[in-house]
């Protein structure tokens, strides 16, 4: 820890917020290398008095937030973690940052299945850096878990913060494309969970530079109306659900009608569309029978 004087510290920020990039991306490079939370740093401008502790110094953290400005790169990226929920997770370019609208598919199924649920088996497709599931088996200690991505070194870094969120071991990885990898588990799923590349050709095209040249497109694309994996993912659900298993997608803002007509044309129940909290119908869910 380096001690600096906060009026130091204050003519610094600044100078940096002067020379572009919004506020959120250096508050949070403040925070992950400097060690100084956003709370923290709201007080100082309050009381900008005295001296305060900095984990790296300031000719560090200046170099980060310049490759931010001059190469677009995501700042979760340079700095390698996100925060999702209440987790802290590594992510590199080999994985997409978990978003937060995403968030709400754990709550989705809390609503589901309720906060004290008994055991119960969950796979998620294309788990990336194994936010959802991490969150799922944290929240669910009776639960077991199976994720996949088609990307080994996805999968790694997946395993890598499972470790490190958790002492559990409810959560098993497996890499392969989509339900490849689940033959053993055919019937058996009561409970699964996908977040899937679905943005059409079109528009990933138009998507914003950042996005296109750093986070793995592999994560992002969904062929040319963006439903090719969904489409894939509802096809076979039916083998791997239980009577009355789960199923809930993540989509693109205006699939959710063709999601449901496709989960209902494959022999699901209840099927629903759920907005986000922006009001955008975000994710389709659906029971099987
Ligand atoms: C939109 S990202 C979601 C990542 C993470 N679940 C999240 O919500 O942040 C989609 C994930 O699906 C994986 N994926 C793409 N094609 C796949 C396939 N054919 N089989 C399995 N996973 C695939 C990608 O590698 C990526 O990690």
């Amino acid at each position: 820890m380096l001690s600096i004087s906060v009026e130091e510290f204050l003519s610094w920020k600044k100078k940096q917020l002067s020379k572009g990039g919004d506020y959120q991306s250096f508050a949070f490079l403040i925070d992950c290398i400097g060690g100084i939370s956003n709370s923290h740093l709201n007080l100082l401008k309050i009381n900008p008095v005295g001296d305060l502790y900095i984990k790296k110094n300031l000719d560090y953290l200046g170099s980060i937030w310049e490759d931010h400005l001059l190469s677009s790169t995501p700042i979760q990226y340079l700095c390698g973690i996100t925060f999702w929920r209440d987790l802290k997770l590594k992510v590199t370019d080999k994985v997409l940052i978990p978003r937060p609208e995403t968030e709400l598919i754990v709550d989705i199924v809390f609503e589901i299945f309720g906060k004290n649920s008994q055991k119960l088996f969950f796979a998620e497709l294309g788990t990336g850096s194994g936010a959802i599931s991490i969150a799922l088996a944290l929240a669910y200690p009776l639960w077991e878990g199976i994720a996949t991505d088609i990307d080994q070194d996805a999968l790694e870094i997946a395993t890598e913060n499972f470790i490190d969120s958790s002492e559990q071991s409810n959560l098993r990885f497996y890499c392969g494309n989509w339900w490849t990898p689940f033959e053993s588990f055919k019937g058996k799923l009561d409970l699964v969970i996908s977040n899937p590349p679905y943005i059409p050709g079109d528009i990933y095209e138009k998507l914003p530079e950042e996005v296109k040249k750093f986070e793995p497109k592999l994560a992002l694309m969904g062929g040319y109306d963006g439903l090719k994996h969904i489409r894939e993912i509802i096809q076979k659900a039916p083998l791997f659900l239980r009577d009355k298993g789960w199923l809930i997608l993540e989509n693109h803002f205006d699939q959710g009608n063709k999601v449901k007509e496709l989960l209902t044309n494959n022999g699901f129940t209840l099927v629903e569309i759920v907005k986000d909290l922006s009001g955008v119908g975000r994710f389709t869910i659906g029971r099987y029978k």
